[in-house]
């Protein structure tokens, strides 16, 4: 098949649109919707939803070769009684038999219930909402961000009580999966070989998504997703595929595939479609934005695929941002110039009350005490400090209000203010602890908090989520914090919280 006809059979596939094919009935040994429904990446009249059919045993696959036809229905009830959509699409074997549907002309501002149907078997019911039209006037947006949830590091037991704050939106910042796997633990008994082909991350991904809470979390609320490096491997440098001769872009290619079959992702991510997926290792584009009405603007950024390979590598990613010129170099990008480009024109053309720019790690300068005097580390935006300068640039040039930074990776809780290198405000941070990662060195976060005077709170001790409540009036954060990720019902309270104003970007203690 041509690459132009694949892509319009996928593009079918996804609309529900595809008429049916002639497959035979599969064989179900087992229930096949084990992990789960998820949606995401909404927009204000449509919703990707996603399940996977899962054979008992992936190594014995009796579909192995064979497309499956599920069946998909889209109601306005969680009943199933007021249908607004439904249709057939298309489970390729080379996709790992997931499915992306992706339903055109939806009422905006909507909840909405879904579910997928395979011979007689009818997967759990998933609940999602189309965004708000975006010039509508809404007056609330409740949205949660995680990231770093290690399995073998403990339980999910975050998203039990996550799903208990009523949450319209769900945004992911990184870290989905550990690719360097797991020794066999109470959390995950079996263990996980780590990752480095197509077999190896799909484990990943269904190890994971087996879990109750992480599956019920995606059949909520939709998400919003990004990655890190660990959907990938440690500290990658991502740059541009240029096809797959190498093994680190195999492995890469295999890690983007992956990643396309288990999220809530749209066709428009695959920018060559499957062939750009499968066989040439394309890009995945994960950046763009998403509005709230006229509440907020919500920019999505991918750190990892575009960033320059990084600068002056020390021990433990740890360097002398003095002794390092080539973190001066303007063309040395943690974004690369088409994503930073498109992030400078979209948050002046797409301006609101609130900006927030969701991404991986933290903005703000983290200086790390180190002998008599300090220590960046290279992988974070200290590492690539041309760039951010010229994204707080940009704030202050545009004179966008309301810019906030969600970010994850440090597995801390972190509240900044942000300067630009004239000192002049411009935005706050948020960064969030992981969902099970713990940080690696607690007892030096009060001293690290010590010598960054932009940050006015850390705290190396937790686990769990960060939850906003945004306001033509406020933006306030909620640092939610697990008592324990042994269980999957963990105690919750709030660590911290602060409050911003669309007016000036400064903390303002809750
Ligand atoms: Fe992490």
């Amino acid at each position: 098949m041509k690459r132009r006809q694949l892509l319009a059979a996928l593009t079918a596939a996804s609309l529900g649109r595809l008429a049916v094919a002639s497959t035979a009935a599969p064989r179900l040994e087992a229930y096949p919707f084990q992990l789960g429904v998820a949606s995401g990446s909404p927009t204000d009249s449509s919703v990707v939803l996603w399940t996977r059919a899962l054979p008992l045993n992936p190594l014995n696959n009796p579909w192995a070769t064979q497309t499956l036809e599920l069946r998909w229905e889209l109601a306005t009830d969680p009943g199933f009684t007021q249908l607004l959509r439904q249709g057939s699409v298309q489970a390729l074997p080379m996709l790992a038999h997931s499915v992306h549907v992706e339903p055109q002309g939806l009422p905006a501002d909507t909840v909405l219930y879904y579910r997928f149907m395979l011979g007689d078997a009818v997967s759990p019911a998933g609940r999602t909402r189309t965004l708000p039209a975006p010039d509508q006037p809404k007056d609330r947006l409740h949205l949660a961000f995680a990231s770093c949830q290690r399995l073998g590091a403990g339980h999910f037991g975050a998203y039990t009580r996550l799903l208990e704050e009523d949450v319209d939106l769900i945004a992911f910042v990184g870290d989905y999966i550990y690719e360097s796997g797991a020794y066999p633990s109470a959390a995950l008994p079996q263990g996980l070989l780590p990752a480095s082909d197509l077999y190896g991350y799909r484990l990943h991904y269904e190890t994971h998504k087996r879990e109750p809470t992480l599956q019920a979390a995606h059949a909520a609320v939709p998400w919003l997703l990004t990655w890190d490096d660990h959907e990938v491997m440690n500290d990658y440098a991502g740059g541009p595929l240029r096809g797959l001769t190498s093994r680190d872009a195999r492995r890469r290619a295999a890690a983007y595939q992956a990643y396309y079959e288990h999220m809530p992702l749209p066709l428009a991510s695959l920018q060559r479609g499957l062939l750009g997926l499968t066989e040439q290792g394309e890009e995945l584009r994960l950046y763009g934005h998403r509005a709230w009405g006229r509440l907020a603007s919500l920019h999505l950024l991918d750190c990892r695929q575009y960033r320059s390979p990084h600068a002056c590598r020390g021990l433990a990613s740890l360097i002398d941002p003095d002794d390092c010129k080539a973190l001066r170099s303007p063309e040395h990008s943690l974004l690369g110039a088409a994503q930073a480009r498109w992030l400078h024109d979209s948050l002046g053309q797409q301006a609101r009350t609130w900006n927030l720019i969701l991404q991986t790690t933290m903005v703000a300068p983290r200086r790390i005490p180190f002998g008599g005097g300090h220590r960046i580390w290279a992988d974070g935006w200290d590492g690539y400090p041309q760039d951010r300068e010229r994204l707080l640039e940009a704030l202050r040039a545009q004179q966008i209000g309301g810019a906030v930074f969600l970010g994850g990776d440090l597995h801390e809780n972190w509240a900044n203010d942000l300067q630009t290198a004239e000192g002049q405000p411009v935005a706050t941070e948020f960064v969030g602890a992981g969902i099970t990662m713990k940080s690696f060195f607690p007892s030096r976060t009060p001293g690290i908090l010590a010598a960054n005077p932009l940050s006015r709170y850390a705290s190396g001790n937790d686990c769990g989520y960060a939850l906003l409540e945004l306001t033509p009036q406020q933006l306030r954060c909620d640092f939610r914090v697990v008592d324990s990720v042994a269980t999957n019902e963990p105690g919750i309270r709030t660590a911290a919280s602060f409050v911003v104003s669309p007016q000036s970007p400064r903390l303002l203690g809750a």
